[in-house]
């Protein structure tokens, strides 16, 4: 038992049993395309398809306290006002929990003999959060109290609703029907969609103007309705509409009552908007209202909701000595894995659902960690990504998930982007074994009449390196390589400018990437493979062009104990025992020890060897050192931060499971290990050192140069998840996708060498014993349909 909570792995659940955590910890919900974010005090948000253009409820970024506003239920009774969730008044409860599962957060309170639980979810087929809200009488005397909901709307787009607020105070519209309140700003002209929030049972009272709620000068903790036990009973017109319904209710004493509430989402088709002059068509609200009109609906989506994650969940288990192990691998790490597929880098309590799509190197990266799930969506996933690619290869940086078109809004030229759709596609296909999805007609940039097949794009990806290359042979790096912030060919002065958007020089620029040398090596060699596999005869060119570059690598790249980052624009080296600063980076440490480049010669090792000396440190490796303790104008962003943070020698969790699969490579057992538990939550002793979530990666754990190490930021939404999944599953456990069959060839302690893996692949169901003694070489299974139960010994 920790001190905010615990594990409870058989519910798939982390229990949060005080509501003070040192940060929000939250929740997603949704599987297809309504999306919320829940903390354990029931702050956040909604959306439908895209965090930007379709938010439904208003959040405050900037919040002074953090994450006020979300969907709240107050309960006044007698004279005590108090929430479930602890929040926003803050009343101290006489018991509280948050249980985040797997799409549902349940948070109940109690106070005062009165229990309150409040069950969240997202249910299967529809575009709304479900909240069952169950009050039990847990006292001797009888109860008169009053329970209100709140939510706050969104005037749709979560950009503008911050700024444009000479417009915004008087769009707002909403109509109320039955016990349903209608969010319908814009619905007038252009929009086709509304929200809505409604119950199944009539309520005493409503309110859907925000001021009349609260009062002018209240906040969330006081809302002078609720003080006085009454309802405004208004309408909303411009300012700030939101929905809040009252109930007034009696319980016996051990008597129960349940209510189900509908934050939904509706689309209608242009026309058939309306019924009358203004009134909108609620015929879909109503349905969905219906779908839900009782407990037992509410319970039977609820179950389909668990069915769903107990099937995607149990394609891979693991059962081992070691609990941690078992819980990251079987739950936490998987859940993660789909969470960030969906959201990408858009929404969290870092990212503000305003600046960033769906990223092309993150999404393709983001496959790795779900195509044993969710194969098809892998298969939509790698379509749409790779039609927003240019005829020469290059790539958008990001696109829009609503749209699906490229954009430049968070830059462009980063060279090593094209790369990584090899790198997802092959992924997909040793997992389905799906090598049809290489004739998929695929457009460059979406223009209709285009198309290629995904194939030729693949192709055309591995070209853009070699009709890129830089002084030494090695690939150009652009406007940066996986590290956003190594902008070479970026200079800047001002401090207006952006380092993702900025100019980025092309001409006379010598700035190369070995981070992009050893993926294009690594992903060379998987291309061979794959066209090998299917009689294709441009494999034996992909073989020179790899062997060509780690030569380049060999022969240009090399330090003498560990691998160069990069040569700057002007050709110095960047990540050299020559530098003051940034000496050696783990990228280029990580990708090259991947590709196996010059391991013959021992270059590997010594690279494994100088990254454990000098990166590694407590809580993790960092990404360099020294950090930079100054800005420099020829490296851009990375010296922007202070050391020890982020780019700047955090420990940037995305990366360490590189060195984990390099040191697996290289058949270091005990590295890997200490590597993998450093990063994994559910090993960290002291659970609030990070202040982030202890059930999920962070993208960055402050480095040993920060000011407070070990510190973790930017939670939920990272390459971590796929990285460290791939690490896990395939390096450490070593149930490795091939394209005809599994390789099973472990990497682990031998003391925790034996234990059993259930592996579903493709019609496949694996049943493996695994007595790992370290052979290495690895034990090959064909692929072959049904139920098999295999002990391997290796
Ligand atoms: C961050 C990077 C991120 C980039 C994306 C930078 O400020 O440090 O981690 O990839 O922004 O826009
Ligand atoms: C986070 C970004 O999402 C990812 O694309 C990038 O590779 C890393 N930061 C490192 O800069």
């Amino acid at each position: 038992m920790d001190k905010f909570g615990h594990f409870d792995d058989a519910s798939r659940e982390y229990v949060i049993t005080r509501p003070d955590t040192p940060w929000p910890w939250i929740n997603y919900m949704g599987t297809e395309d309504f999306f919320s974010l829940i903390s354990n005090t029931a702050g956040g948000y909604c959306f439908c398809r895209d965090a930007k253009f379709r938010r439904i409820l208003r959040y405050r970024y900037n919040g002074v306290p953090m994450d006020a506003g979300g969907r709240y239920y107050y309960i006044k009774d007698d004279d005590t006002v108090w929430n479930p969730g602890w929040k926003p008044c803050k009343t101290a409860l006489d018991f509280y929990e948050c249980r985040h599962g797997m799409g549902y957060t349940r948070i109940t309170g109690e106070k005062d003999g009165l229990r309150a639980e409040v069950t969240f979810f997202v249910p299967i087929g529809h575009r709304c959060e479900v909240h069952k809200v169950m009050l039990t009488n847990s006292g001797k005397e009888k109860k008169q109290f009053k329970l209100y909901s709140f939510a706050e709307w969104c005037l749709w787009n979560a950009s503008t609703d911050m700024e444009n607020f000479q417009r915004n105070l008087s769009t707002g519209e909403v109509e109320i029907e039955g016990s349903t309140i209608y969010h319908k700003t814009e619905y007038r002209e252009r929009r086709d969609h509304y929200a809505f929030f409604g119950v199944n049972r009539p309520f005493d009272g409503f309110d859907t103007d925000r001021e009349t709620f609260i009062g002018m000068y209240n906040g969330f903790e006081a809302p002078q309705q609720v003080l006085a036990g009454t309802s405004g009973n208004t309408r909303a017109h411009g300012w700030s509409p939101i929905a809040s319904h009252r109930f007034d209710l009696e319980l016996n004493p051990g008597e129960s009552t349940e209510l189900v509430f509908v934050l939904g989402y509706v689309e209608n088709p242009q026309e058939e908007k309306f019924i009358a002059p203004g009134v909108i068509n609620k015929k879909r609200a109503l349905a969905m209202l219906e779908a839900f009109s009782t407990v037992e609906k509410a319970d039977k989506a609820f179950a389909e909701l668990k069915a769903f994650w107990d099937n995607l969940l149990g394609r891979f288990n693991v059962s081992s000595d070691v609990p941690e192990l078992d819980r990251t691998v079987n739950i936490w790490n998987q859940y993660q894995c789909m969470i960030t597929f969906f959201f990408s880098r858009s929404a969290s309590y870092f990212e503000s659902g305003i600046g960033r799509g769906m990223g092309f190197r993150d999404s393709n990266q983001d496959l790795a960690g779900i195509v044993h799930m969710i194969p098809d969506r892998a298969r939509q996933r790698i379509i749409d990504i790779a039609s927003t690619q240019f005829p020469d290869g290059g790539c958008y940086h990001q696109y829009q998930p609503l749209t699906k078109r490229g954009n430049n809004d968070i830059g462009g030229g980063f060279n090593d982007d094209p790369l990584w759709l090899i790198f997802g596609t092959v992924a997909y296909i040793r997992e389905t074994g799906d090598f049809g999805i290489l004739n998929e007609p695929v457009p460059f940039d979406n223009k209709p009449g285009t198309e290629v097949s995904l194939l030729e794009h693949l192709k055309i990806s591995f070209r853009h390196v070699t009709d890129n290359l830089g002084p030494h042979g090695l690939p150009l790096i652009g406007r940066a390589d996986w590290n956003d912030c190594l902008n070479l060919n970026c200079f800047s002065w001002n401090p207006d400018d952006s380092f993702q958007t900025t100019e980025n020089k092309t001409e006379g620029t010598k700035a190369e990437s070995l981070m992009i040398a050893g993926l294009f090596v690594a992903q060379g060699r998987d291309f061979a493979e794959l066209l090998e596999r299917i009689g294709d005869k441009d494999a034996d060119g992909v073989k020179v062009a790899v062997k060509t570059m780690e030569n380049a690598v060999k022969q240009h790249g090399w330090d003498g104990e560990w691998f160069l980052r990069a040569y700057d624009y002007y050709g110095n080296k960047i990540g050299s025992k020559e530098c003051e600063e940034g000496k050696i980076f783990i990228e280029s440490q990580g990708w090259c020890t991947m590709a196996r480049i010059g391991a013959d010669e021992g270059l590997c090792d010594k690279a494994l060897d100088s990254t454990v000396k000098l990166l590694e440190c407590e809580q993790g490796i960092v990404l360099n050192t020294p950090a930079y303790s100054k800005y420099i104008y020829e490296y851009g962003e990375i010296s922007s931060y202070p050391e020890g943070y982020k780019e700047n020698a955090g420990i940037f969790c995305h990366n360490n499971p590189w060195v984990i699969i390099g040191e697996a490579m290289a058949g270091r057992r005990d590295d890997v290990w200490r590597h993998y538990c450093k990063i994994t939550p559910a090993f960290t002793k002291d659970k609030t050192l990070r202040k982030v979530e202890p059930y999920v990666f962070c993208q960055m754990v402050a480095g040993k140069d920060a000011a407070k190490p070990g510190e973790g930021k930017n939670s939920w939404l990272t390459g971590t998840a796929a990285w460290t999944w791939k690490a896990v599953s395939e390096s450490i456990l070593g149930i490795k996708p091939q394209f005809d069959g599994l390789l099973v060839d472990p990497c682990i302690p031998l003391q925790h060498g034996t234990y059993h893996v259930l592996r579903k692949f493709r019609d496949a169901e694996y049943h493996l014993e695994i007595k790992y003694t370290g052979k290495k070489g690895g034990y090959y299974i064909p692929y072959k349909p049904g139920v098999q139960k295999l002990t391997v010994e290796l």
